[in-house]
């Protein structure tokens, strides 16, 4: 299905976020014939950035990633050398869009790659403002003047859409959404990894990693829904939901908080180029026994329940047994109750007058016998 990013059409609201399994001619060949709607480059700056060994630290019950790659292992020649290689052979025949992430250390020095790059036959510019490692970069997309200034100048510089990549790890992402689309933004982007510090070995007192890195995978999607939530509330840009994105069901639930597609990054790096065929597949599916002809049919659906605080009211309900639960030797919810209400008695009751209705014993149960009712 049809949708649009940065006002340009592509043919399904599958992308693949910028990193390192887009750069360079090869990688950008390989991306290319997966299907996606877009492919973002990995952020090309004017000089390469070192590989550091290691760069990754994994966490593989949980998904999360740690790395601490800044820009690209390419330069600018190189980079436009390559994407004039693709230009040349028609993108393979592929649909695929091809946005480059471009950063600078200034909104001047983004103006002269982005121009250089804009001269390749890339359909967009992203402005890649939110990287977490190194000195810079965070700092850019947490203030809503530079962020403009940054936008500002590219936009007036080049004749193909821009937009910006932005961290969920500001205090005010609505001014700097609102600083993005002042400045002439055709699009939002959202999030980049945010600065972590995955583990830390206890024997040895070492961090997984050397410096600083940013965090990625399953453990930021709820982080991402959420930002990607409240920018579509600011503004009416296309969005693309990054964050965490692992299946289809994922992308459906960007879309339902406010964007326009998924982007797909770490998801990868765990399971190889081949998630983004299947993602893109699986999305398809559930599009046509959805019966969803129109992506506005579903876009942003979630953000209609989502109340302020202050306007939630307090309803009267309590956790109930969907049906009979006789494990004697399970007991999570007997043990996680703050307020004593569940107890065995041969089987799992809750008491009424005891349960105040958080909800957590629901998520708990390993079989799914516990629901809120009245
Ligand atoms: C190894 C690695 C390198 C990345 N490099 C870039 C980059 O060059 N530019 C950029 O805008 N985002 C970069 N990102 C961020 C991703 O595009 C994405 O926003 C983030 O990882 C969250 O999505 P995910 O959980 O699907 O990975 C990188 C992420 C990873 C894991």
């Amino acid at each position: 299905m049809k949708t649009n990013i940065m006002g340009i059409e592509i043919a399904n609201p599958v992308v693949i976020a910028s990193g390192p399994w887009t750069r360079g001619r090869d990688k950008l060949k390989k991306a290319l014939s997966l299907g996606a709607g877009a492919i973002f480059t990995e952020t090309i700056v004017s000089e390469s950035y070192p590989d550091l060994t290691p760069r990754y630290d994994y966490i593989k019950e949980n998904g999360g990633v740690e790395n601490i790659r800044l820009y690209s292992g390419i330069d600018l020649e190189t980079w436009i050398d390559d994407l004039n290689y693709i230009k040349k052979n028609k993108r393979f025949g592929s649909r695929s869009k091809v946005i480059a992430s471009v950063m600078g250390s200034s909104p001047s020095e983004a103006v002269y790659i982005s121009k250089k790059i804009a001269k390749t036959g890339v359909d967009g510019i992203e402005l890649g403002l939110a990287c977490p490692m190194g000195e810079g970069p965070e700092l850019v997309a947490g203030i809503p003047e530079s962020v403009y200034a940054f936008t500002k100048a590219v936009v007036d510089a080049v004749d193909i859409p821009v937009s910006v990549k932005l961290s969920a790890a500001t205090g005010n992402l609505p001014m700097v959404v609102k600083a993005c689309a002042k400045a002439g933004a055709s699009g939002i982007s959202g999030i980049d990894t945010i600065r972590c510090i995955l583990s830390i070995d206890i024997e040895s007192g070492r961090p997984g990693l050397p410096t600083y890195g940013g965090y990625s995978g399953a453990p930021i999607r709820p982080i991402g829904l959420s930002a990607v939530a409240g920018m579509a509330q600011t503004t009416g840009l296309p969005i693309v939901g990054i964050g965490g994105i692992e299946n289809a069901d994922n992308v459906i639930e960007y879309i339902m908080a406010g964007a326009n597609a998924g982007g797909i990054g770490s998801g990868i790096l765990i399971s190889g180029y081949g998630v983004v065929s299947d993602i893109i597949t699986a999305v398809d599916k559930w599009i046509t026994d959805h019966h969803i002809t129109d992506i506005e049919q579903i876009k942003g659906c979630a953000l209609r329940c989502l109340k302020s605080f202050e306007e939630i009211k307090c309803e009267d309900k309590h956790a109930d047994l969907v049906s009979d639960c006789v494990d004697s030797s399970c007991g999570i919810c007997i043990n996680c109750c703050l307020e004593e209400a569940i107890s065995y008695d041969g089987k799992i009751k809750v008491d009424e007058a005891k349960c105040d209705g958080c909800g957590f014993c629901i998520g708990l149960c390993p079989d799914k016998k516990l629901a809120l009712g009245w």
